[in-house]
């Protein structure tokens, strides 16, 4: 009987186990087989291949190192099963995200975030119709020119911020964010009203917890649940995973951060009082008008929440961290700040507030370059989202499999020591054209991703960091703080690592 029991158990395992092994064997005969090598890698490990090699805090730093040594900007790794490409220079990420785009806009699947109950984001979309639907929808909404239609609002919430740093110049980070700054911009341009008090203040708590989901969420796409999604469905006591663990706790927040402005939206529009101008108002209307003639929305409530989401979620957290790192570079090179004061107090005059209008004005162009070294300093997404390959590919001889999870290294771009003299250095001059008697050295390519993914935001975002700094720069003196003993507090910078720095 025992021996029956075990026979028919050991028949069950092999049932389970063989198409797998079966199917793990073949991928990896065909990959290795393949005429082409592979870009370098390190060695990897049974099973595990390189997962447990990578290092889950800055993994942006490793790969660099490993692109210096391997002398290659193409490096191959491989997560459980699944072929991973880092991209580690320009050149190499817009060849092919760019470039070859057609093969490089799709997303991995992401399944922690699928946890943490992200609904339709246009960002985790994977290619296809869905995707290009929500593209569309947002890309025609944040173009260069249609977003010159936000600019007085932009204007009003830098100069609203200030005011209130000027109130408690202590809680100046908190100013930023809350009330005014960047959380109100895009809310308000995505969901079309201000929030009550109440949903205002749980909107405020949300927001600032989910920094701190997302900076631990890790790289997307690379953990053992993204790669084994049945493991999401088992309990904790079970995977001990501590994405997972993480990823269900605080997946209320997204949901949240979804939720409650686009119920304040709809509430809004069925009273008549929601803003004309803003993404949510036309698409409700729509569909509104669509169930009065009984006719069946292309667009589902779903969709409009999702895509109105994305706009306050992707905006906020990134524009008010870029516009903290600009602060943090202000106070930590006070010559690039006496600099730029100079250039806003000739260029305007001390007794005016800067406006888009001077965005233009020749001698305001290193505030613009301020702007730029901020995000090529410290990129706030240095790995960027990933994208996924749809075909097999061949890049300058090396060999990149359907179904690879490609990020791009923009932390690496950024250090590339050929093109940036002294990286490490916030130096705004560096862009001054060699014919104005500076270096010329080019903007960098890859803070706002690639190709047919890059971010719909960066427009809107750009102008909010301008204003926010210009306004800041000048009016606000910017030091360290003091302590009891009268002496100089030195920060101690340090830097959260995951999707966003
Ligand atoms: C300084 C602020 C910002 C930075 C550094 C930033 C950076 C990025 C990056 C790196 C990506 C991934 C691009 C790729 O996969 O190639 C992205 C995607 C995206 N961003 Fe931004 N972003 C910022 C602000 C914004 C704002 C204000 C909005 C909203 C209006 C926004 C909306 C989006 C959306 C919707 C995507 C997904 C695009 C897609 O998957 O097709 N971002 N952003």
């Amino acid at each position: 009987m025992l021996s029956l029991l075990f026979g028919s158990f050991l028949i069950s395992i092999a049932a389970i186990f063989g198409p797998c092994l079966f199917a793990t064997v073949r991928w990896y005969r065909k990959l290795h087989n393949s005429q082409l090598c592979l870009p370098p890698s390190p060695p990897g490990q049974l099973f595990f291949g390189h997962t447990r090699v990578i290092p889950s805090q800055n993994p942006e730093i490793y790969y660099q190192k490993l692109s210096k040594e391997y002398k290659s900007d193409v490096l191959y790794f491989q997560q459980y099963r699944t072929p991973v490409i880092v991209l580690n220079s320009g050149r190499a990420a817009d060849e092919l995200l760019s470039k070859r785009g057609a093969n490089y806009s799709s997303r991995p699947r992401f399944v922690l975030f699928e946890v943490m109950r992200w609904g339709l984001t246009l960002t985790f979309m994977p290619w296809g119709p869905l995707f290009k639907a929500h593209r569309a929808l947002l890309q025609k909404n944040f173009t260069k020119s249609n977003v010159l239609q936000y600019q007085e609002r932009q204007e009003q919430e830098a100069r609203r911020a200030i005011l209130s740093i000027t109130k408690n110049p202590s809680g100046w980070e908190s100013h930023i964010r809350r009330p005014v700054f960047a959380s109100n911009i895009v809310l308000q341009i995505a969901f079309g009203m201000e929030l009550t008090r109440d949903e205002d203040s749980s909107v405020q708590v949300a927001t600032g917890l989910a920094n701190r989901v997302l900076a631990e969420g890790g790289s997307p796409g690379s953990t053992v649940i993204d790669n084994f999604p049945f493991l999401s469905k088992l309990p904790n006591w079970i995977v001990r995973s501590e994405a997972l663990r993480h990823a269900r706790k605080w997946g209320w927040i997204i949901r949240h951060l979804h939720d409650t402005p686009f119920s304040a939206s709809k509430r809004h529009f069925e009273n008549g009082t929601l803003q004309h101008n803003s993404f949510a108002y036309p698409l409700l209307k729509r569909h509104a008008e669509n169930q009065s003639r009984g006719i069946s929305s292309d667009l589902t409530m779903a969709d409009i929440n999702g895509a109105a989401a994305t706009i306050f979620i992707a905006g906020f957290d990134t524009t008010n961290t870029t516009i903290l790192v600009g602060i943090l570079a202000l106070l930590l090179y006070p010559t690039v700040f006496g600099k730029a004061r100079e250039a806003l107090d000739r260029a305007i005059g001390k007794d005016c507030l800067p406006a888009f209008s001077d965005r233009e004005n020749p001698g305001l162009r290193y505030i613009n370059y301020i702007v730029e070294e901020t995000s090529r300093w410290r990129p706030l997404s240095p790995l960027g989202v990933p994208h996924k390959s749809l075909e097999d590919d061949v890049y300058n001889g090396m060999f990149i499999p359907k179904g690879s999870t490609v990020y791009f290294n923009v932390w690496a771009m950024s250090r590339d020591e050929s093109t940036y003299e002294d990286p490490e250095l916030f130096n705004p001059d560096r862009y001054v054209p060699i014919e104005e008697g500076g270096v010329g050295e080019p903007i960098l390519q890859g803070p706002f991703g690639f190709g047919r993914r890059i971010c719909v935001g960066k427009h809107l975002a750009q102008a909010s960091v301008w204003i926010a700094l210009a306004t800041l720069i000048a009016t606000m003196d910017i030091s360290n703080s003091f302590g009891p003993d009268g002496n100089e507090i030195k920060p101690d910078v340090k830097f959260s690592s995951g999707l966003s720095r």
